[in-house]
C-alpha cells in the first residue's frame, strides 16, 4: 500500500471549465456563465485560504481562446479587466497576492496589461495566498519563451538542464502544482501549466465550473490526501 500523504497541497490549479455548457442548459448567452464564474473563482480562493493551501492558480485565458467567437474573446477580455478593477481591494483586504503568468503580446490590451500591474503591485505584500491568473497562457508558448529567454542569456548547450529551463519560465517562484481540479466532465490538461503538472495528481469532477464551491475544494483535497505519490520512485 502506497503511503497517504495527509499534507495540505501546497499549490492547487483550476482549469474553470463548463461555463458555456451551464449557460446553455438555461437558454442563456454563453457570457452569462462566465459571470456566474465570478462566485465560483471567489469560493476556490476562498476555500483555498481556508484549506490553508500556499498556491492557487487559475487558467482564465488561454493561448487557444483566441479562436473563441470575437464577442466571446472581447467579452472575457473586459471581465477580467472589470473583475480586477472591482474586487482588487476585496482580495487585496483577504490578504491574496494576486499574480499573472501569461504571454505579453500585442492580442492583450494595454488597459489589462495596466490592470494586471496594478493588481500585482497593489497586493504584493500580501502572504495568505499567492494567487496566480494564467492570462493568454498555453503551457507549450510557456516552455518556448523561456527555451527563447534562455539561449538569449548566451548559455552554451551543453550546460542546459531542467533547472535552468525552470529559472526561466514566466514564474520562477512558482512551485510545482500538488493537485490539478478540473471541471464539468473533461479529463485533459489542456496545455495548462505543463511544466508544473509533471506529478500533479488530477481531480476531475461533473460539475460545471458556476455550480462548483469551497466544499469541492475540500472533498478534492480529502481525495489528494487519501492518494500515494511516489515521484516515479517506489514507497517504503
Ligand atoms: C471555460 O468555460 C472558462 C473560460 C474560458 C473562462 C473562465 C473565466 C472566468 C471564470 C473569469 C476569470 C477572471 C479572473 C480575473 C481570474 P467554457 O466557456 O469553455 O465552457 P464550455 O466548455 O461549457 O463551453
Amino acid at each position: 500500500m502506497p503511503k497517504r500523504n495527509p499534507t495540505v497541497p501546497k499549490h492547487i490549479a483550476c482549469v474553470m471549465d463548463g461555463n458555456g455548457r451551464w449557460a446553455e442548459q438555461r437558454g442563456l448567452a454563453r457570457i452569462e456563465g462566465h459571470k456566474m464564474g465570478e462566485h465560483s473563482l471567489f469560493e476556490a480562493v476562498e476555500g483555498a485560504i481556508e484549506l490553508g493551501v500556499e498556491w492557487l492558480t487559475v487558467y482564465a485565458f488561454s493561448t487557444e481562446n483566441w479562436k473563441r467567437p470575437p464577442d466571446e474573446v472581447k467579452f472575457l477580455i473586459g471581465f477580467n479587466d472589470d473583475i480586477l478593477l472591482r474586487r482588487q481591494d476585496e482580495l487585496n483586504e483577504m490578504g491574496v497576492q494576486i499574480r499573472f503568468v501569461g504571454r505579453n503580446d500585442w492580442r492583450v490590451p494595454k488597459r489589462l496589461v495596466n490592470r494586471m500591474n496594478e493588481a500585482s503591485a497593489l497586493t504584493k505584500g500580501n502572504k495568505k495566498l499567492k494567487f496566480t491568473i494564467a492570462f493568454n497562457y498555453g503551457g507549450r508558448a510557456e516552455i518556448a519563451d523561456a527555451v527563447k529567454s534562455l539561449m538569449a542569456s548566451g548559455v552554451s548547450a551543453d550546460k542546459v538542464n531542467e533547472r535552468m529551463i525552470a529559472r526561466h519560465l514566466y514564474d520562477p517562484d512558482m512551485p510545482e502544482v500538488d493537485l490539478m481540479i478540473r471541471t464539468s466532465g473533461e479529463f485533459r490538461t489542456s496545455n495548462f501549466l505543463l511544466w508544473h503538472l509533471a506529478y500533479s495528481e488530477m481531480w476531475f469532477t461533473d460539475t460545471l465550473w458556476p455550480d462548483f464551491t469551497r466544499a469541492h475544494m475540500a472533498d478534492a483535497v480529502a481525495d489528494f490526501q487519501q492518494r500515494g505519490r511516489r515521484y516515479g520512485g517506489v514507497t517504503a
